[in-house]
């Protein structure tokens, strides 16, 4: 029996955890995240090869391994660094974790993605509430929000913070079991506690008391918002995924869950309104997106794609002939890929993300989030890195790399190796770092983009309308902000003739949560569209599953 202390950036004091040894320095931390709420490290390669569990720890501890001595810098060796999935704690132990990247969603690193917030000319009528308004969107990876003064269109401060509940899993069908196995109360809290957070740090940047905050509108896929009001998600765990609360209506901030617990930093009769859902896929966030871009005011067809873990896909066709205009969504469920997720060297949108990479005069160029040392490829760049390595012939259609007999050092940048693990493509190498794409990882980027380009055609299909027709397609999500159009086309993100229309639309969710915070007349607007909006199952569809087939090449798109 020993002690492990973690000291995390995110907390004051240091947290003491008592363990078994010998044991795996990787799995007793992230047992210590989970314990103090705060986001694990998710396991990349395990095999001390990708580098991204640096953390400093002291103690009784195995001897540096071969892939540590390879991988860590000799300043980080004589400093204490290892690679957490390479040591084991043989006795009493400190890991300071906020010495090393200690998670990719570190609350001060992450922006709010918007394309511009600020409800100028948007509000009919303001809604008549007192003090300041709190509009969230609160998704599963990250929580934003913006206060607002009452009766003004401008918001005073943003914030965007993790998700605790990501300690549970990072998609919805993990917490939903976690929630059907006992957990819901901890989730609640879990939540709960961040929203307060988050409104505190907004009051805090404003320069206001969150006691003076008496309204809130929340955003939120379906299952985010069983999970803040503590509901039994058994409906929406098994077919057929019917929901049996939509939401739509306002509750009591100390009381989210009927049980007189909810919001503490605000006053508990604040007024927390729930946005609206279609169905248990086709959440609120989708409802708030609708909103917030006016689509039915389109006088031609238009598509919006939240791209995430689920991508959620929303049709609108005009009014014509006769025929009454149409709101159809669909959700197809593309990994978290597009979020940076489980790929090799992949991380979210912050500073060290490689974001973009181009082909300029036949070399690839990259930039990185913060003009700073690259270490890892956010969505973005994961699109790019796949579209340049195709250009490149370094990939072929199938998504197969083709390894290069190449072995000079110079060259193997944008080269496709072999490697003890199978193929690599290796894209930026230094004396500590290496970043590459594996076969595994160029198989995710092609799962989600199969996905999401057959759930658009699928839905293309049943609306009986031609892709060109489309006037508009709104990407929205951390993955769309630095989205290449021309490397879309490369790898056929989109079906043939959408991407010269798209756009990037920002948190277009958090900006609908605020007009319905800040304009009266924009509720019965969302209850509205969540009423006309239908619903288009891709799961158990021959012709979606035909077409991931088809979309899983990396084929140029016809425009
Ligand atoms: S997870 Fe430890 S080096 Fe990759």
């Amino acid at each position: 029996m020993a002690f492990l202390t973690v000291h995390f950036a995110e907390r004051e004091t240091p947290f003491k955890l008592k363990i078994e040894t010998p044991c795996s320095a990787f799995e007793a931390y992230n047992q210590a995240c989970k314990l103090c709420g705060i986001a694990p490290r998710t396991r990349n390669c395990a095999n001390g090869t990708c580098g991204k569990c640096r953390a400093r720890i002291s103690g009784r501890l195995s001897d540096k391994t071969q892939e540590e001595l390879q991988k860590l810098s000799t300043q980080e060796l004589a400093g204490g660094v290892r690679l957490l999935c390479q040591t084991e704690i043989l006795g009493d132990a400190e890991i300071f974790a906020s010495t090393a990247d200690s998670s990719d969603l570190a609350a001060g690193k992450m922006q709010i993605v918007s394309a511009g917030f600020g409800l100028g000319g948007r509000i009919a009528d303001y809604s008549d509430y007192s003090g300041f308004g709190v509009a969230i969107d609160l998704g599963t990876t990250t929580i934003a929000g913006l206060l607002f003064k009452a009766g003004t269109d401008k918001p005073l401060s943003s914030a965007v913070m993790p998700n605790p509940q990501r300690t549970y899993g990072t998609d919805v069908i993990t917490r939903i079991s976690a929630s059907l196995e006992g957990r819901s109360a901890e989730l609640f809290k879990l939540v709960c506690g961040a929203i307060d957070t988050l409104i505190e740090e907004l009051c805090k940047k404003a320069g206001t008391a969150a006691a003076d905050v008496s309204r809130i509108s929340i955003s939120a896929n379906t299952t985010m918002l069983y999970l803040l009001t503590e509901r039994d998600c058994t409906s929406i765990s098994k077919s057929p995924f019917s929901a049996d609360c939509l939401f739509g209506f306002s509750l009591e901030a100390g009381n989210l869950n009927g049980k007189r617990e909810g919001l503490k930093a605000v006053d508990k009769a604040a007024s927390v309104y729930l946005l609206p859902c279609v169905s248990a896929f086709i959440g609120a966030d989708t409802v708030a997106c609708i909103l917030s871009l006016n689509i039915e005011a389109s006088s031609r067809a238009a598509v919006i794609a939240d791209l995430g873990t689920n991508s959620e896909i929303v049709l609108f066709v005009p009014a014509e002939n006769g025929k009454q205009a149409e709101i159809i969504c669909t959700s197809s469920a593309a990994g978290p890929a597009f979020e940076g997720a489980n790929i090799s060297c992949g991380m979210c949108a912050i500073d060290g993300a490689i974001e973009n990479i181009a082909l300029v005069n036949g070399k690839a160029e990259f930039s990185v989030i913060g003009d700073a040392k690259p270490s890892g490829l956010c969505g973005s760049g994961l699109l790019d890195a796949v579209s340049v390595l195709r250009q490149l012939g370094q990939i072929d259609e199938s998504g197969t790399i083709l390894v290069s007999d190449c072995a000079d050092d110079e060259e193997e940048i944008f080269e496709a190796v072999a490697d003890a693990g199978g193929a690599k493509a290796v894209l930026f190498k230094d004396t500590s770092t290496e970043i590459s794409l594996s076969q595994n990882d160029v198989r995710a980027f092609q799962l989600a983009k199969a996905s999401l380009c057959a759930g658009l055609e699928c839905l293309v299909i049943k609306a009986q309308i031609d892709a060109h027709s489309i006037g508009r397609l709104y990407l929205a999500g951390g993955f769309a902000k630095s989205f290449s159009v021309q490397n879309a086309v490369c790898v056929g993100l989109f079906p043939d003739g959408m991407a010269q229309n798209a756009k990037y639309c920002g948190n277009a969710s958090l900006m609908g949560a605020a007009l319905v915070l800040q304009d009266k007349t924009a509720r019965a607007k969302a209850t509205a569209i969540a009423q006309k909006a239908t619903v288009f199952e891709l799961g158990g569809s021959k012709q979606f599953q035909e077409l991931f087939i088809k979309c899983m090449a990396l084929k140029p798109q016809k425009l």
